[in-house]
């Protein structure tokens, strides 16, 4: 199990140190569930240094596929790993939609990520109107399989995918248990049939509304291995009981 928090474009250096001080003080060892924090790119580093020696891991929230060269006000992934960190969000769905990433832009960040030995977090999920028009499981087999084309098998059993349906992202909405399990168990296949019994061995988050009194009821779901948490990952009450649920 992994729960890792999205802060998103929340808190500046003060805030974010306070915060992963909290998180680290009262997650450490947090029985058999592994907890990561992400905060934004102007404080890894000072994060890292509050993480150094506690469960709490460092995350990033994107990076770029390339790893040097003039890409004004980009970060890549061996300016990641320098800094500490073990995890990356990869294409979250607000990048996706508002910064224009591509299926084939994840797949580079994918690569590039587990290149350097990070941990992607690979993240799909379908907007409402696509939900709407019964197309969510095609998007969303899609994107995990795109996501994932060239992927080394061997390299691969580092890789987390977050399922985050967009029209559940910040918006109070959570999917259904069911709903998450039945698109949890479509991705688990495709895992499979991609990078065979290693496929099954991976971590597959739900993220979208995750809060402390939804947590327990999705997580208990045979294919959710924890969650990508954005609001509620800001508030270490919240975060904490999310933990708890995890357990
Ligand atoms: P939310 O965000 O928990 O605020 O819905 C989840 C995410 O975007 O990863």
């Amino acid at each position: 199990m992994l729960v890792a928090g999205n802060w998103k474009m929340h808190t500046d250096l003060a805030r974010a140190t306070a915060l992963a001080a909290e998180v680290a003080a009262a997650a450490g060892g947090a029985g058999g569930v592994d907890v990561a924090v992400c905060p934004p790119f102007v404080s890894l580093e000072a994060v890292g240094n509050v993480l150094e020696g506690t469960a709490v891991r460092l995350g990033a929230q994107n990076v770029h596929e390339n790893d040097e060269g003039a890409y004004t006000g980009e970060v890549s992934a061996p300016m990641l790993v320098s800094v500490g960190c073990h995890y990356v969000i990869v294409g979250h769905s607000e990048r996706r939609q508002l910064f224009g990433e591509t299926d084939e832009d994840v797949n580079q960040k994918t690569l590039t990520a587990l290149r350097h030995g990070l941990v992607p977090i690979v993240c799909v999920g379908e907007t409402l109107e696509e939900r709407e028009d019964d197309r969510a499981k095609s998007v969303v087999s899609r994107q995990v399989m795109e996501a994932l084309e060239w992927a080394e098998v061997d390299a691969a059993d580092r890789l987390v995918v977050a399922y985050e349906p967009v029209w559940a992202i910040g918006t109070g909405k959570t999917a259904t248990p069911a709903q998450a399990q039945e698109m949890h168990a479509m991705i688990r296949d495709r895992l499979e049939q991609t990078l065979g019994p290693l496929g099954r061995e991976i971590d597959i988050l739900y993220g979208g509304s995750v809060k402390p009194n939804n947590a327990a009821e999705l997580f208990a779901q045979p294919d959710i291995d924890g969650g990508l948490i954005g609001g509620a990952s800001l508030d270490v009450e919240a975060l904490l009981a999310i933990v708890g649920a995890a357990r």
